[in-house]
């Protein structure tokens, strides 16, 4: 198995009012949350880049499964509910997860925000660096097993983590993900990746179009 970065087709469109109601409004929280210096482990992500890239994504598919892995304010896996995905976000600090859930209840939004962590407790993946790692906390945790399902049930998993997390992350959803699930990664300055897992690499094909 292994992870293949698939080329990610932006397309620049108006977002629709309710998108961009939501997205003010979020920011305003966030700007506050902020502002207290609460949880500084957590940093946003471009939302409306992100917005574009799950628009992609779900293209014409009835249902899809989204997992938000660290999600903070839970402000994208609400915008993938609200582009019609199955969704949900794992987030560790309870403060913010209790901001997510009170932010895409005022919405009225169908997502699902759990408290826990979203390393299975089950992983090959190795979790120590020489340094330790500045913000990712490290317990394994019964997030997914809360909401009754398991790592390899996601479809599209999204994730923004901080440079010293990144090998790991990557490596986690390698080891868990099915086979033809992406995983789309945000990386500051408005950097997005998309990588497929698949079973095999093969030589000269291993750039592909995001699915639609
Ligand atoms: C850079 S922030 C990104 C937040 C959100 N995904 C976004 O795009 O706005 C990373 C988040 O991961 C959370 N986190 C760190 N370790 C975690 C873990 N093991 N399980 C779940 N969340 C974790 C942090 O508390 C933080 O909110």
């Amino acid at each position: 198995m292994s992870l293949v970065d698939l080329d990610l087709v932006d397309h620049k469109a108006e977002l629709p009012d309710d998108v961009r109601a939501f997205l003010h409004e979020a920011g305003r929280r966030i700007e506050q949350f902020q502002g207290e210096g609460r949880c500084p482990g957590f940093v946003p992500s471009n939302f409306e880049r992100v917005h574009g890239a799950l628009r992609t994504l779900k293209g014409g598919c009835l249902t899809r499964r989204f997992c938000e892995w660290g999600s903070g304010f839970g402000v994208v896996a609400s915008l993938a509910a609200m582009l019609g995905f199955d969704a949900c976000g794992i987030e560790i600090e309870e403060e913010l997860v209790d901001a997510a859930r009170r932010l895409a209840g005022d919405f009225d939004l169908s997502v699902q925000l759990v408290h826990g962590s979203f390393i299975p407790r089950q992983s090959a993946t190795t979790l120590a660096t020489g340094n330790g790692f500045d913000w990712l906390n490290t317990d394994r945790d019964t997030g997914l097993e809360a909401l009754g399902i398991a790592p390899a049930d996601f479809d599209v998993v999204f994730a923004y983590p901080w440079p010293d997390e990144q090998h790991m992350v990557a490596s986690l959803f390698e080891e868990h993900a099915e086979s033809g699930a992406v995983l789309l990664t945000y990386h500051g300055d408005e950097e997005l990746r998309l990588r497929r897992k698949v079973e095999r690499r093969r030589r000269g094909c291993s750039r592909r179009a995001a699915p639609h």
